[in-house]
């Protein structure tokens, strides 16, 4: 049976109040519950954790070395452009993971273009919204090469 886990860092607890021009009116709530059922139809388990904090997403990843986790979705918010120490964890684990964010990060200022996570990722999406995680969760069903 497949093992995804959804890690989503800071504000993204905000989605639906959260500058709803840019990041849509999609709810974190509403979002997760699309990809467990999206997951559940193809007999995966998709488990999705939220942080504001750098240390407890480090601590989430670094579970998966003994939790059966097959393949991550991250979203690292603001992280995507200042944490060495995620990007480590990520590396650390070796699992693979695809990196998605709501918008468009390459639209937007000029610091939102670097990512710490981008080369390490299978892909990334970006600009899609909520969509973009289903995608996601899409592929990660479809993804043969399991860790
Ligand atoms: C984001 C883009 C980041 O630049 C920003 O800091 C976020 C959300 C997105 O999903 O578009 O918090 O990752």
């Amino acid at each position: 049976m497949k093992n995804i886990l959804v890690l989503h860092g800071p504000n993204l607890n905000l989605l639906g109040v959260r500058e709803p021009g840019i990041y849509g009116q999609v709810t974190l709530s509403e979002i997760n519950e699309r990809l467990v059922t999206l997951a559940g139809k193809s007999g995966a388990v998709l488990e999705v954790f939220q942080s504001n904090a750098e240390a407890e997403l480090v601590g989430r990843i670094q579970q998966t070395l003994a939790d059966g986790t097959q393949f991550i979705i991250i979203n690292p918010a603001a992280f995507t452009h200042t944490s060495v120490a995620l990007r480590d964890a990520l590396a650390a684990v070796a699992i693979p993971f695809i990196e998605v964010h709501l918008s468009n990060v390459y639209s937007r200022e000029a610091f939102r273009k670097e990512s710490f996570f981008s080369d390490l990722a299978i892909g990334v999406i970006s600009g899609l919204g909520a969509t973009g995680y289903e995608f996601a969760v899409q592929f990660a069903l479809n993804h043969k090469n399991q860790a």
